[in-house]
């Protein structure tokens, strides 16, 4: 499999985009699977009074970053190195392109100490206010803090004279694609796109879409007005599409679900739950209710990323699983608190637990659910090969 993919593409006059292809890491913050793979973007300003390397990427790829970067320009004159944000995915070569040059690391107050702990950072670090403006040649940079998009030392910069919002994890995507921009896209990839998209915020943004709302807001109380947004993971956004990103982004972080959506996720250990789920979304069909299914058993695994991106807008979420030592199944607990964590709470959940011995795995689910606020819940719990007898209860709740 092809692992790394480097290109560099000139976005405007002097600004370029190197885009990094990572199609090795299988779990993107070693939780979340990812076969459509990432991009780490890293953007670069090309000016006679001094360059201006906006993030890096991932550690893993240092040599192959420092390579291309050398292609366009002279590392020694690198004058501002400016990190959007630490986490180690854009971070990941700054001590390397310290090291190379003599740049002045531009970012958040955070970003000092952060450098230091992870890095061992000896170079020349300057914080930036929020909004604070720089000039370089003829151009004026503007720094915003976002936080928590993703992490509270976030922020993005706005080049005024380009027009350009360099957006870093804000409006990223998964998935390695040839093109630059997402109206390159023929319509089939586009879906698919937005799917890596919601994916990816409901994964990683998810947790923190009060603050997409608030840092949105800001945003657009701002004199700024882009023409091109470019983040760091995926591809970059212009013209009219850029009131499309932002209107999937307010969309997403409103939690407002799709109608009619239902999604099912079960845990069947010996297969009893498994047919009570096969049962249970026949009936809904019935009834003109589709449904997707995602499966835990003793052969098959569905991937917990595209599960949380999926339920993540769904109407209706139904959770099953097998009691296991008079408890909730394991990976339904862990999975349970991935939702509670990253899922808006404006939903109907049903929570169907089947049992041996005796009941208990429906309770405890609740319980997780109930302490993270979701308040529409019920528990349907059966002796296993007993299903159909709670099966009316169960479609009377979700149709
Ligand atoms: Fe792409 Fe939060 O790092």
């Amino acid at each position: 499999m092809l692992e790394a993919t480097f290109t560099k593409v000139k976005i405007s006059k002097d600004l370029y985009m190197i885009k990094a292809g990572d199609l090795k890491t299988t779990f993107f913050e070693s939780l979340w699977e990812i076969p459509e793979g990432i991009t780490y973007n890293s953007y670069i300003l090309t000016v006679s009074e001094g360059i201006v390397v906006f993030d890096t990427v991932k550690n893993t790829m240092i040599d192959e970053y420092v390579n291309v970067l050398s292609e366009v320009i002279d590392l020694r004159d690198v004058k501002y190195l400016v990190v959007h944000h630490m986490e180690p995915d854009h971070s990941g070569c700054i001590k390397k392109i310290s090291e190379l040059g003599e740049p002045i690391v531009l970012g958040h107050p955070l970003v000092g100490r952060m450098l230091k702990s992870f890095y061992g950072f000896k170079g020349k670090f300057s914080p930036v206010k929020d909004c604070e403006e720089i000039k370089v040649s003829e151009y004026t940079l503007k720094f915003i803090y976002t936080p928590w998009l993703h992490w509270p030392e976030t922020m993005v910069t706005y080049i005024a004279e380009s027009r350009a919002l360099l957006s870093c994890d804000v409006f990223g995507s998964y998935g390695v694609f040839n093109a630059t921009y997402y109206d390159e896209l023929p319509e089939f990839e586009k879906t698919k796109y937005r799917w890596f998209m919601k994916k990816y915020f409901a994964t990683v943004i998810g947790f923190y879409r009060d603050w997409v709302i608030k840092n949105l807001d800001k945003l657009s109380s701002l004199a700024i007005d882009p023409l091109v947004v470019l983040p760091a993971h995926g591809l970059a956004w212009r013209n009219r599409y850029v009131s499309e990103v932002v209107g999937l982004y307010k969309k997403w972080s409103s939690g407002r679900s799709e109608k009619g959506k239902v999604t099912i996720v079960y845990l069947s250990m010996y297969g009893f739950v498994k047919k009570a789920v096969m049962d249970f979304a026949a009936e809904l069909e019935k009834r003109g209710i589709k449904t997707s299914i995602y499966e835990f058993t003793d052969t098959r695994r569905s991937n917990i990323s595209d599960l949380i991106g999926d339920i993540y807008d769904s109407e209706v979420i139904v959770l099953a699983t097998s009691t296991y030592d008079a408890d909730a199944f394991p990976l339904a607990r862990y999975i349970t608190h991935l939702i509670s964590r990253k899922t808006p709470r404006e939903k109907k959940i049903l929570i169907l637990a089947g049992y041996g011995w005796g009941p208990r795995a429906g309770l405890e689910i609740r319980n997780i659910l109930t302490q993270a606020g979701f308040s529409e819940l019920k528990v349907v719990e059966f002796p296993a090969g007993e299903h159909h007898e709670v099966m009316s209860e169960a479609i009377e709740y979700v149709k």
